[in-house]
C-alpha cells in the first residue's frame, strides 16, 4: 500500500564524505602516487574527477546543490513512493512493519538514473561527445543510455556476455534509446580480444567490461568513462533515495529499526542509508532513531563477508587507478548467475569503509533463497523484484522472523533497487516454469 506524502524533490545530494570521522581514501595509482586531477579528469567528466578527488565543496560541504536541468530531469520520476508491504507482512505472519523504497518505478527501472542523469549532465556541459561505460545485467546500460540520449551525449556501453545473451531485452531498451551495446569480452578491445579469442562464449564480468571501456576511453579523446556503481560521484548522486525516504518516514512518525538494501557495488544501499548514516555522525536531516544498517550480498561473490580491505584496481586489467575497498581481488571471476548487478569483485570506498568503521553490517544470501523471496514477494504484493533486489527481500523475511522469535514487532525498511519484468528468465529458471504442453508430457510420461 502506498504511502500518501507531500515531500519535494531533493534539491541537494547528501555528501557523507564530508561528514565522516576521518578521510575517505581516494584513488591512487599502483606505485602508491595519488592520481591528479589532470590524470582523472582525462577518465572521468571534470566534474566526476573533483567530486572523486574529494575537491573544493566535495570535501568539505554537507550538501551539494542539484543542478536546475539534473532537477528538471528527476522531477520526471521523483520523489519515488515508499510502500507499506501488508501483504508481505501477512503472508510471512509477521507483526511489525516492512516498508520499501520503490527505485523499480524509475523511466528504465531502477536506481540508475539517479546518477546515470547528472553524469551525462556534467558531460554535455564539458563538452563531451560520448560516456563509454559499463554494465552487467543491463540496468545502468539502460539507464545511461536514456539519460545520455534526452542531454544530447552519445553512449557505448560494454554489457558482459552473459547477460548480452541471456538477457536480450535490456540491451534492445539501449538500443531504442540509441546507445551501442557491445558483448564483453568484444573482439574490439584489446584486453576483450586477450579472452574473446581464447573462449568467444566466455562470460565477461564487470571489471573485464570496464577494462574494455578504459581502453576504449583512452583512444577517443572527446569520451569519457562512466560508472553506475564504483565510484563516490555515482554513490553521492543515490543520496536523492534516503533523503526523500527520510522526509516521507518523518511525515507518517515512522522510525525503523533496521534497514535493509543489496550491494553490487553498494550505490543504492549507501543512497538509501545516508541520512540514517550522517545522523551517526551528528549531521541532518534524519532526527529519528538510528536504525541497524545491513547490506546484503551474494553469497557467490562474498566481499564484505569474506574479502579484504586493501587497495585494488577497479578493472580487471589494471588500466583504471586503485581505489581502496572490500576485494576478492579483480581477477576473481564470478560465476554466471542471474543478478548480475551483484558480479563484481569489489565494494565502493564508500560502503567499504562505512562497513570496516563498524557503521553497518553485512549478510550474504544464496540465489534460490533471494529467489524464493522476490517469490513471495510478488504473490503477496504484485510487485516483481529484480533479482539483485531480491536478496534485500530474502534478508528482511530472515530479520522479520529473528524479530518475530524475540517476540518484537520492529520497523523494517528496504530498497526495492530494481523492477524484475525484464528479468523474468531467471525466475522461470528457478522455479523451472514449463510450458503447459511441456508439463503435460512430463504428466504422461509418468502415468
Ligand atoms: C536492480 C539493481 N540493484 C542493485 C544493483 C547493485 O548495484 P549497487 O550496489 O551499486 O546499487 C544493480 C546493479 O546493476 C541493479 O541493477
Amino acid at each position: 500500500m502506498p504511502m500518501h506524502t507531500q515531500i519535494p524533490v531533493p534539491e541537494a545530494w547528501l555528501n557523507l564524505a564530508a561528514l565522516l570521522p576521518s578521510p575517505l581514501p581516494i584513488a591512487r595509482f599502483s606505485d602508491g602516487q595519488t592520481v591528479s586531477f589532470d590524470g582523472l579528469a582525462k577518465i572521468y567528466s571534470e566534474e566526476c574527477a573533483r567530486i572523486e578527488l574529494l575537491d573544493g565543496p566535495y570535501g568539505a560541504d554537507a550538501w551539494i546543490p542539484i543542478p536546475e536541468e539534473v532537477a528538471r530531469e528527476y522531477a520526471k520520476y521523483r520523489p519515488t513512493p515508499v510502500h507499506r508491504a501488508r501483504g508481505l507482512e501477512k503472508a510471512i505472519g509477521y507483526a511489525g512493519a516492512i516498508y520499501c523504497k520503490r527505485e523499480d518505478v524509475s523511466p528504465t527501472g531502477s536506481h540508475k538514473p539517479n546518477t546515470a542523469i547528472p553524469q551525462a549532465y556534467y558531460a554535455r556541459k564539458q563538452g563531451l561527445a560520448e560516456l563509454i561505460t559499463d554494465t552487467g545485467a543491463g540496468q545502468w546500460g539502460c539507464a545511461l543510455g536514456w539519460s545520455c540520449h534526452n542531454l544530447g551525449v552519445r553512449c557505448t556501453v560494454f554489457m558482459t556476455r552473459n547477460s548480452y545473451s541471456a538477457k536480450p531485452y535490456r540491451r534492445y531498451l539501449m538500443q531504442l534509446a540509441g546507445a551501442t551495446a557491445i558483448a564483453s569480452p568484444s573482439p574490439f578491445t584489446k584486453c576483450g580480444r586477450a579472452l574473446f579469442e581464447q573462449d568467444p562464449g566466455h562470460p565477461g564480468s564487470l571489471g573485464i567490461g570496464m577494462s574494455e571501456a578504459m581502453e576504449m576511453v583512452a583512444a577517443r579523446p572527446d569520451a569519457r568513462l562512466a560508472l553506475g556503481c564504483m565510484s563516490y560521484y555515482a554513490a553521492l548522486h543515490q543520496t536523492v533515495i534516503g533523503i526523500e525516504l527520510a522526509g516521507q518516514l518523518q511525515e507518517h512518525r515512522v522510525e525503523p529499526d533496521l534497514v535493509i538494501g543489496c550491494v553490487g557495488g553498494g550505490t543504492n544501499f549507501t543512497g538509501f542509508i545516508s541520512p540514517f548514516a550522517a545522523a551517526r555522525f551528528g549531521h541532518g536531516p534524519w532526527r529519528g532513531r538510528i536504525p541497524r544498517m545491513l547490506a546484503v550480498e551474494s553469497d557467490r561473490i562474498p566481499v564484505l563477508t569474506q574479502g579484504e580491505y586493501r587497495y585494488e584496481f577497479a578493472d580487471a586489467f589494471g588500466l583504471t587507478p586503485q581505489v581502496k575497498m572490500y576485494t576478492l581481488g579483480r581477477e576473481f571471476l564470478p560465476e554466471k548467475m542471474h543478478a548480475g548487478g551483484l558480479r563484481y569483485h569489489g565494494k565502493s570506498p564508500l560502503l567499504s569503509y562505512l562497513f570496516h568503521h563498524g557503521v553497518v553490517e553485512a549478510a550474504a544470501v544464496s540465489s534460490q533463497e533471494a529467489f524464493n523471496a522476490g517469490r513471495a514477494f510478488f504473490e503477496s504484493e504484485g510487485i516483481l523484484a529484480a533479482p539483485e533486489s531480491c536478496h534485500a527481500i530474502a534478508q528482511v523475511i530472515r530479520e522479520a522472523r529473528h524479530f518475530q522469535q524475540a517476540g518484537e514487532a520492529a520497523t523494517i525498511a528496504f530498497c526495492l533497487s530494481g523492477t524484475g519484468y525484464l528479468d523474468l528468465q531467471g525466475y522461470a529458471d528457478t522455479f523451472q516454469l514449463e510450458g503447459v504442453e511441456d508439463a503435460m508430457s512430463v504428466e504422461a510420461g509418468r502415468s
